[in-house]
């Protein structure tokens, strides 16, 4: 069983390519797909009068901002790209559905950020979660129906639906499932670290390194780290527009 997240990096690439079918098909075995599509977002912000907002966490993360119109438009983005994909692989006859309930998060009452004076300040959590758990019961009753389930990063918490990570809701997809491979499709080729590609690394390493990764592969690299906490064999991280079969392997141990 693999887990692909596709980036919103290259989701638009995907879907006006009209080539998701053959990256799917490059895959054996039972599949789930977790979508991003932040970018989306902003991409088409004025289509949906929205102003990007985003936050840094005093350790250097930037995550976007979400108030409550934030959480209404993006939960209305995620379900149109959801959308998109499944109406994509339909078309190439492909059986896909929308799986949608399955993720449990936490709203973050507080988020500590750093302001314009880099000074650390507390402010209001929005409408962000950390991903809990996940129903792995809906997955597997659709793949083993023959279809593949395309999953947003929307959760349910503390009364409302939430704006999660796509790539932490991925990660506990795939462990929920006990997946094999957790495969991160998104537009680099890899982990870069000191100019080179790393090809494959365990959790150590990735652990000792992750100070000097930048936004978005920061991420990754820590949904990578729970994934694999949570029994998931390996992660890879790829491009599928360079090669699916290059790039980053993750394991716990090399
Ligand atoms: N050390 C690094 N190695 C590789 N990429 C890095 C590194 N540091 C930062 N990055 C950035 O991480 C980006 C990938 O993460 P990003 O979050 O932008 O894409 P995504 O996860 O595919 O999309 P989304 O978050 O919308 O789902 C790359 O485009 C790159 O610019
Ligand atoms: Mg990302």
């Amino acid at each position: 069983m693999k887990v692909l997240k596709i980036g919103g990096s290259i989701l638009e690439k995907f879907l006006e390519d009209d080539n998701l079918h053959s990256v799917i098909e490059q895959f054996d075995g039972e599949l789930s797909i977790v979508h991003g599509g932040g970018n989306y977002l902003d991409n088409h912000a004025e289509n949906f009068n929205y102003t990007k907002k985003f936050v840094t966490s005093p350790e250097g993360i930037r995550s976007r901002y979400t108030d409550r119109n934030t959480l209404e438009i993006f939960t209305m983005v995620m379900n149109l790209i959801n959308q998109k994909l499944v109406l994509n692989l339909k078309e190439h006859g492909i059986k896909a559905i929308t799986v949608n309930g399955i993720i449990s998060a936490k709203r973050k009452e507080k988020l500590v950020i750093m302001n314009e004076k880099n000074r650390k300040m507390i402010i209001d959590g929005g409408y962000t979660g950390k991903v809990e758990g996940v129903d792995p019961i809906p997955i597997k009753a659709v793949i083993d129906a023959g279809y593949i389930p395309v999953i947003s990063p929307i959760a349910y918490g503390n009364g409302s639906y939430l704006n999660v990570d796509a790539d932490r809701a991925a990660a506990y997809v795939a462990g929920a499932l006990k997946a094999d491979s957790l495969v991160f499709l998104t537009n680099v080729n890899g982990l870069y670290y000191q100019n080179n590609i790393i090809e494959k690394a365990d959790t150590t390493y990735i652990r000792s390194i992750l100070k000097d990764i930048g936004t978005g592969m920061d991420k990754k690299l820590m949904a990578s780290i729970e994934a694999l906490e949570m029994g998931v064999k390996q992660v890879i991280i790829s491009n599928p527009f360079y090669d699916i079969y290059s790039g980053t392997v993750i394991c716990n141990e090399l």
